[in-house]
């Protein structure tokens, strides 16, 4: 499925996996996407969105965005890099850790992320970029990417040059999310610049932006021949899509739902996301503080709940609630209505 002489194809053997993001790509989530991942198959995962400035002084394994299970491999990180000094402290540290690949973030429109020149302001000078690249390779031998956008107002020119830059400076992949820095997460991700930048330079690409739905995963790889295609916000909403495109390509079920078939009607799906949100509040209790626990259920219940017929009121009843007990026992409640339905579509607003 992904060219296995490539680094990309060496870690993954199953092609389609979650996306970096703030505040939700934390363990939890990654222990609930993974259990519903084809029995046997490997992708990659990411953490949330690490600071080199910070990562330097601290202890990997006790900050929030890097506690890990023991469900956990194959972790790509995810770190704003820029400076020589923060890339020779950080990258060695990461592969002491047990990183399989480290992920560059060039995508991050945040001021935050525009103050300190790094994130989606590598983009805005190439040179500078493709340097941060070749530093990171200087330093580490682990699999480098770098995750990126489309230029500013779709130059595609721009965009190819770029992407030759990062390759050739040494980046085994990039993942590709095609919208301008100025679209943010708006808008319509332009997929034709991902099939653009594979048939141009034929190097290992992920594709990412805009799946909802299984048959769209198995489109954007079909469409753009990209590598692997890497899912956000919908993996949030429905975790079990893994499981789905598992199961149209013939893979085994995850383990443990050995002779299952995945979620698949509007009504299935929605009593699956109630089992999906019992578990994000159980295990986020357990392995967060309680504040930051709280903090992390509630963001993710405002990522996911639009898919969700009366998802709003829902999430809104489990946010107000004082105590986990409480938030469980509302949300064990609200899914006994068997009147739930997830749709396959919705506007993506985060
Ligand atoms: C809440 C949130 C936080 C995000 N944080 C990051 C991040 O830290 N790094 C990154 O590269 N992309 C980040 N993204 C962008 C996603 O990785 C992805 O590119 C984008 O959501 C498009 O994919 P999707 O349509 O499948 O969600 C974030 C997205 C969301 C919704």
């Amino acid at each position: 499925m992904i060219n296995e002489r490539e680094p990309l194809g060496q870690i993954a053997d199953f092609p389609f996996c979650l996306a970096p993001m703030v505040g939700l790509s934390h363990v939890v989530l990654r222990d609930l996407v993974r259990s519903y991942l084809p029995e046997g198959c490997h992708t990659i995962w990411p953490t949330e969105m690490l600071s080199s400035r910070r990562l330097i002084a601290q202890r990997l394994g006790d900050t929030p965005e890097t506690f890990t299970s023991p469900m956990d491999d194959n972790l790509v990180p995810q770190i704003l890099i820029n400076e020589d000094r923060f890339i020779k402290a950080c990258l060695p540290k990461l592969e002491q850790w047990g990183a399989v690949g480290v992920d560059i973030n060039m995508g991050c429109p945040q001021s935050k992320a525009l103050k300190h020149n790094y994130g989606v302001a590598l983009m805005g000078d190439p040179e500078y970029a493709h340097n941060v690249v070749r530093m990171a390779r200087s330093t580490t031998n682990l699999p480098l990417s770098v995750k990126l956008r489309a230029g500013t107002n779709n130059d595609k020119d721009f965009l190819k040059r770029f992407c030759e830059g990062l390759y050739e400076a040494g980046a085994d992949w990039l993942t590709l999310h095609p919208r301008t820095p100025e679209q943010k997460r708006k808008g319509y991700a332009d997929w034709s610049q991902i099939k653009m930048i594979k048939d141009e330079f034929n190097k290992s690409l992920i594709g990412n932006g805009d799946i909802q739905t299984w048959e769209d995963a198995i489109r954007m790889k079909e469409e753009t021949g990209c590598d692997a295609v890497m899912i956000g916000r919908a993996l949030t909403a429905r975790p079990w899509l893994l499981w789905q495109i598992g199961h149209h390509l013939g893979l085994p079920s995850p383990p443990g739902k050995e002779g299952l078939l995945p979620p698949l009607t509007p009504e299935e799906e929605a009593q699956e996301y109630g089992k999906a949100v019992l578990f994000f509040i159980q295990k986020s209790f357990e392995i967060f503080t309680e504040k930051d626990a709280r903090k992390r259920v509630i963001f993710y219940l405002k990522v996911s709940h639009p898919w969700l017929n009366y998802g709003h009121s829902i999430s809104s009843k489990i946010i107000n609630a004082k105590t986990q007990e409480e938030m469980i026992e509302i949300a064990i409640k609200s899914f006994e209505s068997s009147s739930l339905t997830l749709s396959k579509r919705t506007e993506l607003r985060y």
